[in-house]
């Protein structure tokens, strides 16, 4: 993987909008593979700035890796939410060309494999971003998900409910499963980008870039891929040897 280390968050998410920018205007059909919780959130804020600038994104289409299963569709920390309120509506994107798991209880059963049908009638993902759990976890891949996993139903460990419950009024409210891409879903991505801050992560980038490739650590998944950029600041660095 390529290893670029940034200042600040903000400096990181500068220079990845800059990138899927340029991507975007060379092909305006261009993929995105978005992820939610914090770490992204200065890529939206500087894409945002490219939109805003003029950047034309009418024709992209954007893909979520994952969902919470049971908050109704309307639950403003509902994956669908989120994804509406900080990048399909900030940017601009067309909805009908933003995708999110289908998390609802009555059709979880099909939903993996409806989602994979959707990815692959898309022509799958041009740039996957992705942020790093501090177990590890990409995507709601946790701990011991197989490498050659498809998009699916998670339960999620207590570390990522614990770590999510600052979301929810009050940690019981974290669902306790989710729908995510698989692993070998994220690997089909052209272009995987792990960004990571803090020293929070710093266990979780070492083990992704450095340790062994383990369904113990999922993020290790990326040393698998051909084309990976991780983007870190140097408290997120500070266990890479
Ligand atoms: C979210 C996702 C998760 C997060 C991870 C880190 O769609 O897939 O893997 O990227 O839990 O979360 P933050 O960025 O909030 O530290």
């Amino acid at each position: 993987a390529e290893i670029v280390i940034v200042d600040n968050p903000e400096d990181g998410g500068e220079l990845v909008a800059r990138h899927i920018a340029a991507q975007i205007r060379a092909r305006p059909e261009f993929t995105l593979g978005v992820a939610t919780g914090s770490t992204p959130l200065p890529v939206y804020a500087a894409l945002r700035r490219e939109c805003d600038a003029g950047l034309d994104v009418s024709s992209v289409n954007a893909f979520a890796l994952d969902e919470y299963v049971g908050l109704p569709d309307d639950h403003p920390e509902s994956y669908r939410s989120v994804i509406r309120r900080e990048v399909t509506e900030p940017l601009g994107l067309d909805p009908t060309r933003v995708h999110v798991p289908d998390g609802d209880e009555a059709t979880i059963e099909t939903a993996g494999e409806r989602y994979e049908a959707l990815l692959a009638a898309n022509g799958g993902v041009d740039l996957q971003l992705l942020g790093i759990g501090t177990d590890g976890h990409v995507g709601f891949n946790e701990p011991g998900s197989s490498l050659a996993s498809a998009t699916r139903i998670k339960t999620l460990t207590a570390q990522t409910r614990a770590d999510n419950a600052r979301f929810f009024d009050s940690p019981e409210q974290v669902p306790t499963h989710c729908i995510t891409q698989g692993i070998g879903t994220i690997l089909r991505a052209d272009h995987l980008v792990l960004l990571a801050f803090g020293d929070g992560k710093a266990d979780a980038v070492a083990g992704a870039v450095e340790g062994p490739v383990t369904a113990s650590v999922p993020g290790s998944c990326i040393q698998l891929h051909r084309h990976v950029t991780v983007v870190v600041d140097e408290p997120a660095a500070s266990r890479l040897e």
